[in-house]
């Protein structure tokens, strides 16, 4: 999605603009651009393109931005209209004083653009953002932050928005509808930014702008207002992650380090979870007596947090006889989902900023249900708007494909139905204590799998140039493949399904022949025999498979062209330790085929727009 970048203080805004705007090259965009209030004639100074970053840092080289102290950037995502420089951020008014990023989608545009257009406004791009800018400068009378406030009640969508002016060279606004902003607070310096990384080499104290909130920014004050003008006090937090969290640190890619830091994350989440051989969820937020009385889980969340959801089905009703639900967030909102006070909403999001799954959330709390949320980022729109969260603490998840927060996600469904399982007297203390003891051991057993990862690559070298895969598994190990399915196509653009073994008969079955590739999941499990049967089913028809398998599974070899082996474990908590390497497969694989595997095309980290 966008990601926004604005600066004011004492140092040329342009190269802080450009360093942090490619922090959060992550995010995925298509074009950038950058402008400032220039020092020299205090006018306004723009510089666009279609592309990367680096192609704006080189124009930049050829033509530099003259020095200014307040400027914004922008990496952009296209939705309305292509990926072309006339589309890309800043867009200006027509008098050329004023100059806006903005991020989101603003759904009435048309209608403006008509008003705007009959009054003589110029529109030179197909986007729904310029109109902000002609709003605004239709609305000026002398205070930009007036203005602002004016332009925005007119506004129908979703926004986070960085607003400059050649006649306020003082001042940067902000505002936020739907859309993530935060500030950052220097010493006589201001920031604003999509994220926190963006902005974490200049400081790690930061304000999180809420929806329905403006600031103005000057470069040693910061003033936050609601849309209705009522001033607020800004609440500074500390970010306590460090640089090298947002920092490849030696690894190739920002995916290959995030997965490498699996095991620490799940064993630094067990060990803050679980006290005395207990599980204490601390965010959540809800007593004993109503997590006892709750009746019905419904789990909402979009890709792989989705995948980490369905394993909570299995995990949940296993642990804890209690019925879970689940859709994709963007289908639980548009149908009636039979949902009431006795059902808990468990939303899954790393990001907090799932545009989908927010709105899921405020349908669930509209309906009078009580929503916990499990997310990665501290201070997200998830996180606030929740009853409780439970944050997963995998710290900064910069590659596009999701696989740390993934396994953290799922480490906090075992933990919950540990939890509701103990609480419903569902499970014995006996089983919980083992439980747990088996989950203490899956941070070893990922290690050993990194232990093994040149093997791995071998494999996914060696086909990396089939033209379709499908994954298969069974039970709780059915997530599995739909997440294994998931990110070989995300990253490596091969077309990849994801199936449960028992529904390939019914119909992916015909993709088979030499030509397709196939990962069966078959680690130890009741539907270990099942699988066999499968893969003999696919061999017969001449696939090759690729098993990931149980140390010690010899009979699996006259099944499987190649097989993975993980170490064994109780069978229940199989999900996780699969998903490494079904993430390292995937990524080897784009590695293989030349792919930029931490910004895959078309993609974005967040996704804040419906
Ligand atoms: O931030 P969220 O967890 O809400 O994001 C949900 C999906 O957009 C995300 O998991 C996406 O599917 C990833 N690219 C998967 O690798």
């Amino acid at each position: 999605m966008c990601g926004i970048v604005g600066y004011i203080g004492k140092k040329d805004a342009t190269p802080i603009l450009l360093s942090s705007l490619k922090r959060l090259e992550y995010r995925g965009y298509d074009s950038c651009g950058v402008g400032v209030v220039a020092q020299k004639d205090g006018k306004i100074h723009s510089k666009k393109t279609q592309g990367k970053i680096q192609g704006l840092t080189d124009i930049l080289k050829d033509k530099p931005m003259p020095t200014g102290f307040v400027g914004i950037s922008h990496t952009r995502w296209a939705t309305h209209g292509k990926p072309t420089k006339a589309n890309a951020h800043p867009h200006a008014d027509k008098t050329g004083k004023i100059l806006i990023v903005h991020n989101g989608i603003i759904e009435n545009y048309q209608e403006i653009k008509e008003a705007l257009k009959a009054k003589g406004y110029p529109f030179v791009s197909e986007t729904d953002s310029e109109v902000i800018a002609h709003l605004i400068s239709s609305l000026d009378k002398g205070d930009l932050l007036e203005a602002v406030q004016k332009a925005i009640q007119k506004l129908n969508g979703s926004f986070a928005l960085g607003v400059i002016s050649s006649d306020h060279p003082d001042k940067l606004i902000a505002a936020r509808l739907g859309s993530p902003l935060i500030i950052g607070v220097g010493c006589n310096e201001n920031f604003i930014a999509s994220d926190v990384p963006a902005i974490l080499d200049r400081t790690r104290k930061i304000v999180y702008l809420r929806d329905g909130e403006v600031a103005e920014l000057q470069k040693s004050s910061l003033k936050i207002f609601d849309f209705k003008g009522k001033q607020i006090k800004p609440k500074v937090h500390t970010v306590a992650f460090k640089l090298d969290a947002v920092q490849k640190e030696g690894f190739s890619h920002f995916m290959l380090k995030e997965i490498h830091e699996q095991p620490k994350v799940l064993s630094g989440m067990l060990s803050s979870r679980i006290k005395n051989k207990k599980v204490h969820l601390e965010g959540l937020s809800l007593t004993d007596k109503q997590l006892k009385g709750i009746n019905h889980v419904f789990v909402v969340a979009c890709g792989t947090a989705y995948h980490a959801g369905l394993v909570g089905k299995y995990v949940i009703e296993q642990l804890a006889g209690v019925p879970v639900s689940i859709d994709v967030s963007s289908e639980f909102r548009y149908r009636t989902p039979i949902i009431n006070k006795k059902t808990l909403i468990v939303a899954v999001s790393q990001s907090g900023e799932t545009a989908d799954t927010l709105a899921a959330v405020r349908e669930a709390k509209l309906k009078g249900c009580k929503v916990i949320s499990i997310c990665n980022v501290v201070g997200s729109s998830l996180a606030r708007e929740s009853h409780g969260v439970l944050y997963t603490h995998a710290g900064p998840e910069i590659g596009v494909a999701s696989t740390k927060a993934y396994t953290a996600q799922l480490c906090m469904m075992y933990l919950l139905g540990l939890k509701l399982g103990v609480l419903k007297k569902k499970i014995s203390k006996g089983r919980s204590e083992s439980l747990i003891k088996d989950l203490k051991r899956v941070p070893s057993f990922l290690m050993m799998i990194l232990k093994s990862k040149a093997k791995i690559r071998k494999i996914a070298r060696a086909n990396s140039h089939f033209g379709c895969f499908l994954f298969l598994g069974r039970n709780i190990n059915f997530p599995s493949a739909l997440e294994g399915a998931l990110k070989l196509k995300e990253i490596s653009y091969i077309p990849a399904e994801g199936y449960a073994a028992g529904e390939m008969k019914h119909g992916p079955i015909a993709l088979i022949d030499e030509y397709r590739a196939v990962v069966c999941v078959t680690p130890e499990a009741d539907t270990y025999e099942k699988m066999i049967s499968n893969m003999q089913e696919i061999r017969a028809r001449k696939g090759k498979i690729i098993a990931i398998a149980t140390e010690g599974d010899t009979a699996i070899k006259q099944h499987a062209n190649n097989i993975i082996y993980i170490p064994s474990t109780n069978k229940l908590l199989t999900p996780l330790v699969v998903a490494l390497p079904l993430q390292l497969i995937a990524y080897y694989i784009a590695v293989e085929r030349g792919n930029d595997v931490d910004q895959p095309r078309n993609l974005a980290k967040s996704v804040t727009v419906e």
